[in-house]
């Protein structure tokens, strides 16, 4: 399927969002970056990028946004869904005001754009990506509303494609292993053991997005990646029904956003 050369990207200030943004600026495509904070260091590396200022929970701003669009006649026609974050909250107590936020981010930020964008993209060859992870394999037990909120986009994603597909638009997931960014510099693990386990499946951005882009341009719905993430929390769920409570899960820094 051939989109017009249009990406909406989220969260570009960093990580994976950075390296799409690298990405698709270098192909020469029109690039619209959502980011919430305003980082003129980061943007004039990226003079042709168009970005914008908001965080993605806030659904007044991506409706202004998509009618200014609208108005222009600019409508993306990517949209790379990766703005997120992960917190604690489950260490100690469940934390709900901490899981009602990462549930606002990584699901209610990733459905605002679908809503404002659906109705405007009928008829026209559309493709949505969220990134998701494999932690909605085997959850992190302290780390709920990211399980929760990454398997609801999956699982969403999923069912809005099989709705959408024969209109032209597309809904995918990545369900990404461990990608070395900001999460990793001084994430607190359980074990010595689960910190080279981990150390020996993370990748870097710039392995991830060829083969994020290589999916973009395929057929399918989902991609599993990398394989050994994926056969790795496979088999950790499947101890974990034999022995049950025996992963106590890492816990990764308050102010880490990944
Ligand atoms: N790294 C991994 O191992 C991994 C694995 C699976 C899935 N993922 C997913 O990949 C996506 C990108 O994460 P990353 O690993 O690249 O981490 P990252 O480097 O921390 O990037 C996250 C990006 O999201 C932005 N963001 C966070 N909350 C936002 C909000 N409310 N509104 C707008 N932008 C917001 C951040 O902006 P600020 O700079 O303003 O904070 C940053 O640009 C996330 O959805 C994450 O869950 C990552």
């Amino acid at each position: 399927m051939e989109y017009e050369n249009h990406i909406l990207i989220t969260g570009t200030t960093s990580g994976i969002g950075l390296g799409i943004l690298k990405y698709f600026t270098s192909l020469g495509w029109k690039v619209t970056a959502i980011n919430r904070r305003n980082d003129p260091v980061h943007e004039c590396s990226f003079p042709n990028a168009n970005f914008e200022h908001f965080d993605v929970q806030d659904l007044t701003a991506v409706r202004e946004y998509f009618r200014a669009a609208a108005a222009s006649g600019e409508i993306p026609s990517v949209y790379f869904l990766n703005a997120g974050i992960n917190r604690v909250d489950n260490v100690d107590g469940f934390q709900i005001k901490t899981f009602r936020e990462v549930m606002e981010i990584n699901l209610f930020g990733v459905m605002n754009f679908v809503s404002e964008a659906l109705p405007l993209v009928d008829h026209h060859p559309c493709l949505f990506i969220v990134v998701s992870s494999t932690s909605n394999i085997f959850p992190n037990p302290n780390c709920l509303g990211y399980f929760a909120s990454k398997l609801a986009a999956h699982e969403i994603f999923s069912a809005l494609d099989r709705v959408n597909r024969p209109k032209g638009v597309r809904f995918k997931s990545i369900i990404l292993g461990p990608v070395a960014t900001n999460i990793f510099v001084s994430g607190k693990l359980a074990s010595k053991l689960q910190a080279r386990v981990r150390d020996l499946i993370t990748l870097r951005v710039d392995h991830v997005v060829p083969s994020i882009v290589r999916f973009m341009k395929s057929d399918r719905q989902a991609l599993f990646y990398p394989k050994r993430s994926v056969y790795l929390f496979r088999l950790l769920r499947l101890i974990s029904k034999i022995l049950p409570g025996f992963y106590r899960g890492s816990a990764p820094p308050t102010r880490s956003n990944q």
